[in-house]
């Protein structure tokens, strides 16, 4: 089994749970930790003996807090279009796994991790887990798929209101938009994930294969926001705001934002 610097993995009776691993960092994710998410998918795909997936974070706190702001300070837009483009890739990859998914929300899950959290086939949450779509406090805006499937799951209308409030909100209040599929308590979060898990396993793979690649495609069509959002993500990088945003965050002070373009 290989071993990753950001993550746990480990199988018990056919289940892989995948920790994402950096408790210190709210589990913030890193360019190397997205990449090792992919790798330990492809593990998980290819291990005949893995029926299902949990994917959670280390600690009590958050399941992961979005993507390392570190990384982003004084990326071009063409870096942050393909930093964004990575990661899209690899929660495509999850969403379109034929094993399924479940995101034990154990905390924080706010940008990538909101995100990471909406690419898995199901979601369930901690009764401390808190949702959001940040990055507008960065100067930034989401780059994983957040613009598209917060909207697939509660609708346009409160998707915009969050995506541009950047507010978060709490696991009940998830639960009654539809975003997560049950809440419970931080002890009881993993027995749940497995409870379900151990019952989508007596069905048949194949059956449940052809469930997620069919409701899947009932989305196929609307792809090309994925695009949108990748030219627009890599667009913020060739902004003042994202510079002043993400220094204000690692600066711990609040952004004052100037709406203005980088001057070349
Ligand atoms: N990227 C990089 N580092 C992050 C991070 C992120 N997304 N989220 C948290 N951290 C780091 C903090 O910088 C801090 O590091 P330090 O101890 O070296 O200073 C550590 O994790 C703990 O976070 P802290 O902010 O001190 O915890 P808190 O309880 O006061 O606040 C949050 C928790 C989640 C509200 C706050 O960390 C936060 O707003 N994080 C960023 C969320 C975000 O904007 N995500 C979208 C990114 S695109």
């Amino acid at each position: 089994m290989k071993k990753f610097e950001n993550l746990l993995y480990s199988i018990h009776n056919n289940i892989c749970i995948i920790t994402i691993n950096r408790p210190d960092k709210l589990n913030a994710l890193t360019r190397l930790t997205v990449q090792e998410i992919g790798e330990a998918l492809k593990e998980a795909l290819d291990d005949a003996s893995v029926k299902g997936l949990i994917l959670t974070g280390s600690g009590t706190k958050a399941f992961v807090a979005g993507a390392d702001i570190s990384e982003f300070l004084g990326l071009s837009p063409e870096e942050g279009k393909k930093m964004a483009h990575a990661g899209q890739s690899i929660f495509d990859r999850i969403e379109q796994s034929t094993k399924p998914v479940i995101a034990a929300v154990n905390g924080f899950a706010l940008g990538g991790g909101c995100e990471l959290a909406m690419a898995c086939h199901l979601r369930v949450a901690s009764d401390n887990a808190r949702f959001g779509q940040p990055e507008v406090n960065l100067g930034l805006i989401p780059g994983y798929g957040g613009t598209q499937r917060l909207v697939r799951y509660i609708g346009k209308s409160k998707a915009l209101e969050l995506l541009m409030t950047a507010d978060m909100i709490n696991a009940q209040e998830a639960l009654e938009l539809g975003l997560i599929n049950h809440l419970t308590t931080i002890e009881n979060l993993i027995p749940k994930c497995i409870e379900i898990m151990d019952k989508i396993m007596t069905k048949s793979p194949l059956a449940i294969a052809g469930v997620i690649r069919s409701v899947n495609s009932y989305y196929a069509s609307g792809t090309i926001g994925f695009d949108t959002e990748l030219d627009e993500f890599g667009k913020c990088f060739g902004t003042e705001d994202y510079k002043e945003g993400t220094s204000a965050f690692l600066q711990k002070r609040k952004p004052s934002f100037s709406g203005k373009k980088l001057k070349h």
